[in-house]
């Protein structure tokens, strides 16, 4: 090699590993559902990417602090979603807990089985937790702001994405009062779904 080429190969090593480097930065802590010891769907389909609709939900159950409470919180979730209402996986596509983790539902680019006519065309985040007369912690609200920049950055969330509760477009009180006016301030939020 010639030094002219091996001035690009360094530089182009370099832009490189600029731009890999940047993703678990932009990322928040995504735990994959082995990390709850999740069971995997028993059906997949798959939404068109990038999706334009994100929607909020909360859980309406008990928060968790630490890997280990989430976990046992998501099992349960999941239980309930496949065992009793006969869905194909866990309802949401991610889940933030209150020790500031998102974790992996459905997942990317996945429909799941949060809101009745949106399935195929958003991704469903709820905050596990009930948030009808308590806002979410700062730690929580960030893990989301940086999840949906991280979407977007992956190509899996549309740069124009619009947000907006479930109980926009369905009878529910999700995502409770109190986090549904949180919401409504962010830049995305939507009043017409
Ligand atoms: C959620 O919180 C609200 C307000 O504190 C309360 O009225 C409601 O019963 C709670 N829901 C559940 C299922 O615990």
């Amino acid at each position: 090699m010639d030094k002219k080429m091996i001035k690009y190969s360094v530089l182009w090593l370099h832009f490189y590993c600029v731009v890999c480097s940047d993703l678990p930065t932009i990322c928040p802590n995504i735990i994959s559902k082995s990390g709850w010891n999740g069971l995997p769907a028993t059906h997949q389909d798959y939404v068109k990417i990038p999706v334009e609709n994100i929607i909020i939900h909360h859980t309406v159950s008990e928060e968790c602090y630490s890997l280990e409470e989430c976990a046992t919180s998501l099992r349960n979730i999941q239980s309930f979603h496949m065992d009793e209402l006969e869905f194909h996986d866990m309802g949401y596509n991610f889940l933030i807990g209150s020790d500031g983790n998102v974790y992996e539902g459905a997942g990317w680019h996945k429909i799941a089985a949060h809101t009745r006519g949106y399935n195929s065309r958003s991704l469903g985040i709820a905050f596990v937790g009930n948030f009808s007369s308590k806002v979410p912690s700062e730690k929580m609200l960030n893990a989301l702001r940086k999840f949906l920049e991280c979407g977007v950055k992956l190509g899996e969330i549309d740069q124009e994405y619009k947000l907006f509760g479930g109980r926009q477009v369905s009878a529910t009180s999700s995502p409770g009062a109190k986090l549904f006016k949180e919401i409504k301030t962010w830049p995305h939020f939507t009043n017409s779904p």
